[in-house]
C-alpha cells in the first residue's frame, strides 16, 4: 500500500536510512532470537519449533545447507559453528547451485534452508531437492509464515524485526545467533562438549547484545572517520582465515552491494596464491584480525594472519585490521584498527561483522549512493 513521505520517515525513527537503524537494531535482534531459546539456570539450549526429535536429529549424518547471499555466509560460519562443536560434517551450496549439481543426498541428511525473506527462488528450489530425497529440512528465517519455513518441517525464527534496507545486516546477525544455537543444542545431545563449555558458551552468548552495543558506540566515529579517507577506492580486497572468512565475504557483499566498489573477500592464507600480485598503495585491504585469548586454535590464526598483514603492508598495501581490544601488536602493524571487544571463537563473527556493515554504509553515504534500495537490486529475489 501506499506510504506517505513522513510515514516512511517516521518508520525510519529519525535514522538517516533503514539500514543504519537495522544495523542499530541488532543488540535487540540478537536478544529477540535468543529469548525463550536459553536457560542459564540449566544451561541448556531448548528449540521447540525444530519439530525433530533427539532421536531423529541423533541419526543425522551429515548437515547440508543451501543459501544465497548474504544468508550463505551465515551458513559458512555456521559450518565452522557445527563441526567445531557438535563435530557433524557440513556441506554448504549457494541454492542457485546445488539446485543443478544433482547432489547426492539420503534420509540421514539434514538439509538447511537459511533465508531473510523465505521466499528467494533458488533456496525454494533446493529446499525442493532435498525434500525430493525424503530429507528433514530446518528453515532458518526472519519472515513467520513465508514459502520456506511453510514447506520445512520444521524451523529457528530469526526475531529480527522487519528488514528493509536491501543490504541484509540484523538479520545476518539474528541468523548467526540462531545458528549458534543449533551448534550448542546439537552438541548437547551429542554430547561432544562437557556442560562447563556449553555453559561458557552459552553465556557468552547472554552478554552478546550487550556487546553489539558497546561496538557500535565505539566503531561507528572510527568507521566514519575511514570512510571519509577512502571512499575514493576503486576496488578492496577483505581478508578473513577459519570462521572469520565468511566474515570476509560479508564485508566486501556489504560494501559492493551499497557502494558498488569493486570488493573481494578471500581466505587470509591465499593471499600468496595470487592475489598478493593485486597490492599496492592504492588498494584498502580490510583485515579481520580477531581472536579469543582463551582459545589456543583462535590465538594459533590470529597470529597467521598477522603475518599475512605483514606480507600486504611490506608491499605498501593499506590495511585497516577489525581486532579486539586486548590486542596490543595490531596497532604496531597497521594503519588503521577497529577494537572490538573479545568473546569465544564462535561468537566473535557476530561482532567483527558490525563495522564492516557501518564501512560499507559511510562509504556508500559518503560517495552520494542510494543505501536502502541500491542500483539492480532487489530485497528478495523472488525469481531466477
Ligand atoms: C544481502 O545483503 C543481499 N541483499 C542478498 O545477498 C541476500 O542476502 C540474498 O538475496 C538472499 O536473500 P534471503 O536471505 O532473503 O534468501
Amino acid at each position: 500500500q501506499y506510504v506517505s513521505w513522513d510515514a516512511a520517515q517516521a518508520e525510519k525513527e529519525g535514522y538517516p536510512h533503514f539500514m543504519l537503524k537495522e544495523i542499530y537494531e541488532q543488540p535487540r535482534a540478537v536478544r529477540d532470537t535468543i529469548r525463550g531459546r536459553l536457560s542459564m539456570t540449566t544451561g541448556q539450549v531448548s528449540l521447540p519449533d525444530l519439530k525433530l526429535s533427539e532421536e531423529e536429529l541423533l541419526k543425522i549424518q551429515r548437515v547440508v545447507i543451501a543459501s544465497c547471499g548474504t544468508s550463505w555466509h551465515a551458513s559458512l560460519v555456521a559450518k565452522f559453528m557445527i563441526e567445531r562443536l557438535a563435530r557433524l560434517p557440513v556441506e554448504v551450496d549457494y541454492a542457485s547451485e546445488f539446485r543443478y549439481r544433482k547432489p547426492i543426498l539420503g534420509k540421514t541428511d539434514l538439509g538447511i534452508l537459511v533465508s531473510q525473506s523465505g521466499e528467494t527462488a533458488d533456496t525454494l528450489a533446493a529446499q525442493a531437492e532435498m525434500i525430493a530425497h525424503a530429507m528433514p529440512t530446518l528453515a532458518v528465517c526472519n519472515v513467520i509464515g513465508s514459502a520456506i519455513p511453510r514447506r520445512a518441517l520444521g524451523s529457528i525464527s530469526t526475531n529480527a524485526g522487519p528488514e528493509i534496507g536491501v543490504a541484509s545486516t540484523k538479520a545476518f546477525t539474528a541468523q548467526l545467533a540462531a545458528l549458534f544455537l543449533f551448534s550448542v543444542y546439537l552438541a548437547q545431545i551429542r554430547n561432544t562438549l562437557s556442560s562447563e563449555e556449553c555453559y561458557r558458551l552459552l553465556s557468552a552468548l547472554g552478554e552478546l547484545p550487550n556487546q553489539i552495543d558497546a561496538v557500535l558506540r565505539s566503531a561507528a566515529p572510527v568507521c566514519e572517520r575511514l570512510a571519509k579517507e577512502f571512499y575514493g577506492a576503486e576496488d578492496s580486497l577483505f581478508l578473513g582465515r577459519g570462521i572469520h572468512y565468511p566474515i570476509a565475504l560479508e564485508g566486501a557483499l556489504k560494501l559492493k552491494e551499497i557502494s558498488y566498489i569493486h570488493a573481494e573477500g578471500y581466505p587470509a592464507g591465499e593471499m600468496k596464491h595470487g592475489p598478493n600480485a593485486l597490492i599496492d598503495e592504492t588498494l584498502p585491504v580490510v583485515c579481520v584480525a580477531t581472536k579469543d585469548p582463551n582459545d589456543p586454535e583462535s590465538v594459533l590464526k590470529y597470529e597467521k594472519t598477522l603475518s599475512n598483514i605483514q606480507e600486504v603492508t611490506a608491499r605498501n598495501g593499506r590495511v585497516i585490521a577489525v581486532a579486539c581490544e586486548n590486542d596490543q601488536e595490531i596497532s604496531r602493524l597497521v594503519e588503521h584498527v577497529i577494537f572490538i571487544p573479545s568473546t569465544v571463537e564462535a561468537l566473535l563473527p557476530i561482532l567483527e561483522v558490525v563495522p564492516l556493515q557501518l564501512f560499507a554504509y559511510y562509504i556508500a553515504v559518503e560517495r552520494g549512493c542510494d543505501v536502502d534500495q541500491p542500483r539492480n537490486l532487489a530485497k528478495s529475489v523472488t525469481v531466477e
